[in-house]
């Protein structure tokens, strides 16, 4: 069974990555299996200088998934490229840096830092983060704003640009459509969907952030949905993630439009979820009747 994926900058094995913030940098999880099985690994989010994060409690249990807040929490790019990429350097696997930033520079200083490295083989855009200058706007919730950031990374970096969509809009495609104008290579969608959650003795919300992402298995069908819409407006490829759980949810990613797909808050409740799934593919993708990944992407459209 062929399990492999091109996409642009990344020769990908088989479709299934961990999703960033979720796996760190992989060195505690490389206890647990060779790196060098997934398909890709993406890192937690890089920002320019060191983040100690947010004020803890930061993350919290939900019936169907997890609240988070962590705050971007990462020891800033300079000591990521100096201190955790040489070791994933000895895998057979490529690596995506995930970028963060507070304002349009501070994206575009981060992207120019990753290239004296040859150890990433794209860079994955989190417009999810406030813009500072727009006064606390999400850079990815308006498309002229998503548009300038991509269009600026586009310029200084040397690796292909993926956008990571956040799903707090009223019209993802529009974003879509905007960060594909202004010159994406690709898009991985989606990011957490803001939540909350009220302590009852405390009468008071339960992360010290007050409001945070919520991720895991509720997300699942919003996530669907919009790679579904996404995949039929844009022609560059989607990396599909939220809520994968299990063998099918992967499948089901597929079929929606997504070329490949990251697991996020599964790798908390089972360390081994990425290898059991890329394990798990080959006959999954057989029972449904493909012989490889590539012929399932975008097969849930009725009209293909
Ligand atoms: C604890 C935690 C930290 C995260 N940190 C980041 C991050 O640094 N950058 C980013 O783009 N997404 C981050 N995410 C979002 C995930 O990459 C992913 O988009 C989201 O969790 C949905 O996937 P899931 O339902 O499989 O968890 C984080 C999620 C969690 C749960």
């Amino acid at each position: 069974m062929d399990l492999s994926v091109k996409l642009p900058g990344l020769n990908l094995k088989n479709p299934i990555m961990p999703a960033s913030g979720c796996f760190s940098f992989g060195k505690e999880y490389s206890q647990f299996y060779d790196l060098s099985l997934l398909g890709a690994v993406v890192i937690k989010a890089a920002t320019l200088n060191e983040r100690l994060g947010n004020p803890t409690p930061r993350v919290a249990e939900t019936y169907s998934g997890m609240l988070n807040a962590i705050g971007l929490q990462n020891p800033g790019v300079e000591t990521i490229i100096d201190q955790e990429l040489p070791y994933l350097k000895d895998y057979d696997v490529p690596v995506i840096a995930n970028v963060a930033g507070s304002t349009v520079e501070e994206y575009e200083q981060v992207a120019k830092a990753f290239r004296r490295t040859d150890a990433i083989s794209a860079i994955e855009l989190n417009i999810s983060c406030p813009n500072v200058k727009e006064g606390g706007l999400q850079f990815g919730t308006n498309a002229d704003v998503a548009a300038e950031v991509t269009r600026k990374v586009k310029q200084v970096s040397q690796v292909p640009v993926y956008v990571k969509l956040t799903p707090n809009v009223t019209n993802v495609v529009e974003i879509a459509q905007a960060v594909e104008q202004a010159g994406a290579d690709g898009l991985t969608m989606i990011n957490s969907l803001t939540g909350m959650q009220i302590d009852l003795q405390n009468r008071r919300p339960l992360l010290a952030n007050k409001v945070g992402g919520l991720t895991g298995p509720a997300i699942k069908p919003v996530a669907i949905r919009m790679v579904y819409q996404v995949y039929q407006a844009v022609k560059i490829p989607i990396i599909g993630v939220g809520g994968i759980m299990t063998v099918e949810d992967v499948l089901e990613f597929l079929l929606a439009g997504a070329s490949a797909v990251q697991v996020g808050t599964a790798n908390f409740q089972n360390p081994m979820i990425c290898p059991e799934l890329i394990e798990q593919l080959p006959a999954c993708l057989a029972k449904y009747g493909f012989t490889s990944v590539e012929e399932a992407i975008g097969k849930g459209h009725p009209s293909e």
